[in-house]
């Protein structure tokens, strides 16, 4: 299955959701994920984790026009693996983006789940990141620039006859764009509401995913649920957190509240 990560608008938590994603399908589900910054000139995925890529990256594969998987790829410690361009890749033309496509596709076939972090807007970098998806995953903000741009994304998919499964409201907090209001505007239904949460600032700080961070955090929790929501599987944590006493007092909070 390959996703593509879009949203029309830029800075509204594509990489977030796609990195964090990654971690638990990997951890958690034991999956095989491979993560592509499809920002070919402006990437984040590797500086999440604090890394400057100027080697083992795309722009290299394609100045040769080939490359060796093993130069490729890395790998990140929460067990999935990802691929990144460097930062010396400015403007692409279709030849280009077509070519960085046809290069990496052979890759996808070795993993369960391909993740394309795409690029803000929806030039042609949006284009190409979709159309070599069979899914996006629509993320939006609750306010109305955003969820217009979304909206118009999810369109844009649809035409491609890509399958637009949900959206996720991320940053979400009261007094916003209520979800009800959001999922009428983007005519999808969320797949999750994620809070605006200022953990997820402190897990890119340290370089982790928030969810090996703070897999207790309120936007943990809300991309847990987004990862149900795309699995259809109630997902078991594999890792630390509090858990015990702490996810006991959580499950009967769920159930008073519910
Ligand atoms: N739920 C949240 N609560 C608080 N901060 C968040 C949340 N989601 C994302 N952020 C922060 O918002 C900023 C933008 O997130 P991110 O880089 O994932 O957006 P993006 O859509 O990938 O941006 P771009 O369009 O530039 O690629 C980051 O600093 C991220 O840590
Ligand atoms: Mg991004």
């Amino acid at each position: 299955m390959i996703i593509s990560v879009v949203s029309g608008k830029g800075g509204v938590g594509k990489t977030f959701t796609s990195i964090n994603l990654a971690t638990i399908f990997a951890k958690d589900l034991g999956e095989k994920v491979l993560v592509v910054d499809t920002n070919f000139t402006s990437p984040t995925v590797a500086t999440h984790f604090g890394v400057v890529p100027d080697s083992h990256t795309i722009d290299e594969a394609l100045a040769k026009g080939t490359y060796n998987p093993t130069d490729l790829i890395w790998i990140h410690p929460a067990g999935f693996h990802f691929v990144t361009p460097s930062f010396n890749l400015v403007a692409l033309d279709d030849q280009a983006l077509n070519t960085i496509f046809e290069m990496l596709r052979p890759l996808f076939q070795n993993y369960d789940v391909v993740i394309l972090d795409g690029p803000a807007g929806i030039g042609r970098d949006v284009y190409f990141t979709i159309a070599n998806s069979d899914m996006s995953l629509i993320i939006a903000n609750p306010n109305y620039p955003s969820l217009y741009n979304a909206l118009k994304t999810a369109h844009f998919a649809k035409a491609l006859g890509k399958m637009v499964p949900g959206a996720v409201l991320n940053m979400y907090r009261k007094g916003l764009v209520s979800p009800q209001e959001a999922s009428e505007i983007l005519e999808l239904p969320l797949l999750a509401v994620i809070p605006e949460d200022p953990t997820v600032k402190e897990a890119l700080q340290h370089g982790q995913p928030l969810v090996e961070y703070k897999p207790d955090a309120p936007a943990a929790r809300g991309l847990y649920e987004l990862a149900e929501a795309l699995t259809g599987k109630e997902i078991r944590r594999k890792r630390g957190g509090s858990g015990g006493f702490a996810d006991i007092l959580r499950k009967i909070k769920d159930f008073l509240l519910s």
